[in-house]
């Protein structure tokens, strides 16, 4: 059997590495499974991509689409022509797609449309209900040709079931996300701005934005980072880069003595930071998941979250985008009132090893 496994961008390579580590396990005991690692190209940059190959240890993708930035519609539509390509070439049995980037949404059409290749979701089934936002129409589309879903929270089997997908597609397993985090964790490593900044253990604050809605507009991301910096108590503020959001800031001309604003870190690197960090404010949704692991306070600047389970069981909050929200938000953290949480069922681990049994079983392969 011949598995194409879908990978575009930075959240998409720490999914993936635990899923091809089991493939690799059942493939030494015997099975007959086979993998085609295929790099849309959607991030490309050392920082956003190849690093993360090194450190977790991925292997060279077999095919790199190559296909860089764009707009939604031009990056959707260089994905499809490019994986078409290769699937005409030599079909697979099988194409798993992680998460809910445009490379997640355009290899399911277009594995979809050649031959009817079967799809699998890891992370189907999550909503925020935002369709303002792009990621909100891939999980829509994606998961409306999916095949095999598979979930990390009972949520997302009950959006699936009020969708109309059938019990016996939905497999809830976990957070392939949360294994690379345990997997990873022995070896965090202390990024070098630790000793430049005089970083000490919960003394400073990791802050990451990359959602349009909060960084596309000069004027909001202003005014969310002076809010920041006012509330901070003049804790150091780590601030690692999105490249979306660079370009931006730079624009605002903001400066403060306690922000540190510096590149995007590798992962060991930047995991080492929120695990020892005060709190994380953010606007990612992969970071809500990790500190909900690591029990870090984690205050959310969006109005609404696909991964409810993060603010329901674990320690993250939504603030919303109203820049006020922010400051009574760290008054409850520097007075010690910030939930502690719990971790979400299944998240143990051993998701990606559920996963590729599941696909040996639904496709009889012993
Ligand atoms: C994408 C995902 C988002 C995910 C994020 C993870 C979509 C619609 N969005 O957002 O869900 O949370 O990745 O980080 O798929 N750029 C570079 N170098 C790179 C990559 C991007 O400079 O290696 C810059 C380019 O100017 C580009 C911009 O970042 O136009 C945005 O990149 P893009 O992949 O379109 O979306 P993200 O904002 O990264
Ligand atoms: N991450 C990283 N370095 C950084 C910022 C984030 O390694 O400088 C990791 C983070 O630990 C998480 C993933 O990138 O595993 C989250 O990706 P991102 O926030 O870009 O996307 P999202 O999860 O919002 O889709």
């Amino acid at each position: 059997m011949l598995i194409d496994i879908i990978a575009g961008a930075r959240p998409n390579f720490i999914k993936i590495a635990p899923i091809i580590e089991a493939i690799e396990t059942q493939q030494n005991a015997g099975v007959n499974i086979q993998y085609r690692l295929v790099h849309t190209g959607q991030h490309y940059d050392k920082k956003m991509s190849g690093d993360f190959f090194e450190q977790l240890n991925i292997p060279a993708p077999h095919y790199n689409l190559e296909v860089g930035s764009g707009t939604q519609a031009e990056q959707t539509g260089k994905i499809m022509v490019g994986y078409e390509k290769l699937l005409l070439e030599k079909p697979c049995d099988l194409c798993i797609v992680v998460g809910d980037v445009t490379s997640t949404m355009a290899c399911s059409i277009a594995a979809k449309k050649v031959n009817n290749i079967k799809v699998a979701h890891v992370e189907g089934g999550i909503r925020s209900g935002d369709w303002t936002m792009p990621e909100e129409i891939n999980r829509i589309v994606t998961d409306s040709i999916t095949d095999y879903f598979f979930t990390t929270s009972k949520v997302a089997n009950m959006n699936l079931q009020k969708a109309g997908v059938k019990h016996e597609q939905i497999f809830f397993v976990g957070n392939t996300m949360i294994d690379t985090l345990y997997k990873q964790m022995p070896r965090f490593a202390k990024p070098v701005i630790w000793d430049k900044y005089g970083l000490q253990e919960k003394g400073y604050i990791v802050m990451t934005l990359h959602r349009p809605n909060n960084v596309d507009s000069k004027e909001t991301l202003k005014e969310l980072v002076m809010e920041i910096i006012d509330a901070s108590n003049g804790l150091p503020l780590v601030f690692p880069v999105h490249p979306r959001t660079a370009k931006m800031l730079e624009t605002t001309g903001i400066e403060a003595s306690n922000l540190y604003v510096i590149e995007p870190l590798g992962y060991l690197e930047f995991n080492y930071l929120v695990k020892n960090a005060k709190a994380v404010i953010t606007d990612s949704g992969g970071i809500t998941e990790e500190t909900t692991v690591m029990g870090i306070p984690c205050m959310t600047l969006r109005n609404s979250t696909e991964r409810p389970e993060t603010c329901t069981v674990g320690t993250n909050e939504l603030l919303g985008t109203n820049p006020k929200s922010v400051a009574p938000a760290f008054e409850r953290l520097f007075a010690g009132e910030w939930k502690k949480g719990e971790i979400p069922e299944l998240w143990d681990g051993k998701t990606a090893e559920r996963i590729i049994k599941n696909i040996i079983s639904i496709f009889t392969l012993n």
